[in-house]
């Protein structure tokens, strides 16, 4: 059982994965945490985030099993993936690995930008998570507060909107809803909601 969550930045997709994924009791994977990993990787070398042979180095040599640095939530580590994720061998080197996790029994939720488009295109369910640019700048805005970081919500929004148009517009695998994907607009609901919408839709598709 696949469960995909496609969505932009501050979308609400993985709190929702998580909260998803304890409710069926299925395994989890945040895959932007997988090219945050490169990302940091590459920073912390001091190498260019375009060094594409570096960057496929570090991906294919990545250990998905320590994911949990907290440094990888770091704006500049976010912001630096969504450069990253353009190289093309990058996510390729990515894949196998997303796929396979996908497989997990008993269910796998997944969440990113392409995962109903690209890496499980068989999901059983796909939704893609959205809410307004603005929506998303406060919730951001506000867990930076919360974890002490000085920004203002005009800075995040600008930011919010550069990843959407980078993210949106590259050649491969670039975020877009699959046709065949549920839209969830989190816009004004509040993570209770968001769940339980999500389980609502769910429950249509796979009958729990
Ligand atoms: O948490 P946030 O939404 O800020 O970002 P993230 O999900 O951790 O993803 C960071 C960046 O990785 C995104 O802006 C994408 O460019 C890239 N990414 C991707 O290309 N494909 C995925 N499946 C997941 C993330």
């Amino acid at each position: 059982m696949i469960i995909a969550l496609d969505g932009p930045a501050a979308s609400g997709k993985g709190t929702l994965g998580k909260r998803i994924a304890a409710h069926y009791g299925f395994h989890c994977l945040d895959t932007g945490l997988l090219y945050r990993a490169v990302t940091l990787a590459l920073l912390d070398r001091g190498l260019r985030l375009h060094d594409m042979w570096a960057a496929v180095a570090l991906a294919r040599a990545l250990d998905p099993n320590r994911l949990e640095d907290l440094d990888l939530r770091r704006a500049d580590v976010g912001e630096g993936a969504s450069v990253v994720a353009k190289i093309p061998e990058v996510r390729a080197a990515l894949l196998e690995y997303q796929r396979a996790f996908a497989a997990r029994s008993p269910g796998a939720v997944l969440d990113g930008r392409d995962i109903a488009t690209v890496v499980c295109p068989t999901a059983d369910v796909k939704i893609f998570v959205t809410a307004t640019p603005e929506a998303r700048a406060k919730r951001r805005f506000l867990e930076y507060q919360a974890r002490g970081l000085e920004a203002t919500e005009a800075d995040v929004l600008a930011l919010i909107k550069a990843r959407d148009a980078r993210d949106s517009g590259r050649a491969n695998a670039p975020l877009r809803k699959a046709d065949d994907a549920i839209l969830l607009d989190t816009t004004e609901l509040d993570i209770d909601a968001a769940f339980d919408v999500a389980v609502g839709l769910i429950k249509r598709k796979i009958g729990r």
